[in-house]
């Protein structure tokens, strides 16, 4: 039962939460599979979250941003990819953070999820999980209140546009200039659980990381960011594109393998599939 990630997720991102408390931001002499320097914290929240699903019998293997190969037990049918720590280059800053994870049945691929969640590291320690219904959690003095998460409204005012802008396509330029000069609001914090999350509670807008010159595919990735917040805009009335594609109808190559994404209510999507055609 997807349900049961619930209270295992939780309990991930409680420890995780008292890690950032505790844990300086300082880099380790490694680098992730997709070419990033590791914090000693990332390395650490991925080892809780490998603790912690390892243990239980539901899951049959784990897929992680800071392990190269995916790991297999013999129990369960599930498949979990995360990120333990999105955001790692912010932390130092002290900005919101995030986990996010996709949860998948017997395959890693997009076609195959069947639920996924984040956790923001704010103020507020908030959990957001979808698999057939979307609920979002606040952790509070009395534990986890559920709360309401209303759906997206069919346009919003936010544009997060993520990317250096030196390497943007000139039509992705236009797309957001268009945006602006409609009256849109820049709100981007440079990641990308709190400036997706804030289109939630907002009720609309635009996330974008775009294929660049230094990026042609784009620098999220698809298994452990991309198709679980795709899935989550999906279930919350908005839509995820690759800027022509949905974005859950990708296909996968490899585990860490990254796409252009764009999640957002329905107007904004409409507006880059016209850009982007
Ligand atoms: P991570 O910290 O897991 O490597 O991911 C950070 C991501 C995402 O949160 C954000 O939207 C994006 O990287 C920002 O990257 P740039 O600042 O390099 O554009
Ligand atoms: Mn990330
Ligand atoms: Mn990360």
């Amino acid at each position: 039962m997807t349900k049961d990630f619930i209270p295992l997720l939780q309990k991930c991102s409680l420890q995780i939460q008292d890690l950032l408390k505790t844990t300086p931001a300082c880099y380790l002499n490694t680098t992730n599979t997709s070419g990033d320097a590791q914090l000693q914290i990332d390395v650490a929240a991925d080892k809780i979250i490998e603790k912690e699903l390892m243990g239980s019998k539901f899951i049959a293997g784990l897929c992680s941003e800071e392990k190269s190969e995916a790991i297999f037990k013999d129990t369960g049918s599930y498949l979990v990819a995360y990120d333990p720590l999105d955001g790692s280059s912010i932390i130092d800053s002290n900005l919101s953070v995030g986990s996010i994870f996709g949860i998948y049945e017997k395959e890693f691929k997009a076609s195959a999820l069947v639920a996924s969640a984040y956790v923001v590291y704010g103020p507020k320690l908030e959990f957001v999980f979808a698999d057939d219904k979307l609920t979002h959690f606040i952790y509070n003095t009395n534990g986890w209140e559920e709360k309401n998460l209303a759906t997206l409204k069919t346009q919003g005012k936010i544009n997060a546009p993520g990317g250096t802008q030196k390497n943007w396509d000139p039509k992705h330029k236009k797309l957001i200039e268009s945006l602006f000069e409609e009256g849109y609001r820049l709100r981007y914090s440079g990641g990308m659980v709190p400036d997706l999350h804030q289109i939630l509670i907002k009720g609309g807008g635009l996330f974008s990381y775009p294929a660049t010159l230094d990026s042609p595919k784009g620098k999220l990735r698809k298994l452990f960011e991309v198709f679980p917040f795709a899935f989550i805009y999906e279930k919350a009335g908005g839509e995820a594109i690759d800027g022509k594609k949905r974005l859950l109808e990708l296909e996968i190559q490899s585990l860490h393998e990254s796409t252009p994404c764009f999640f957002g209510s329905k107007n904004e999507i409409e507006k880059v599939r016209k850009y982007y055609e």
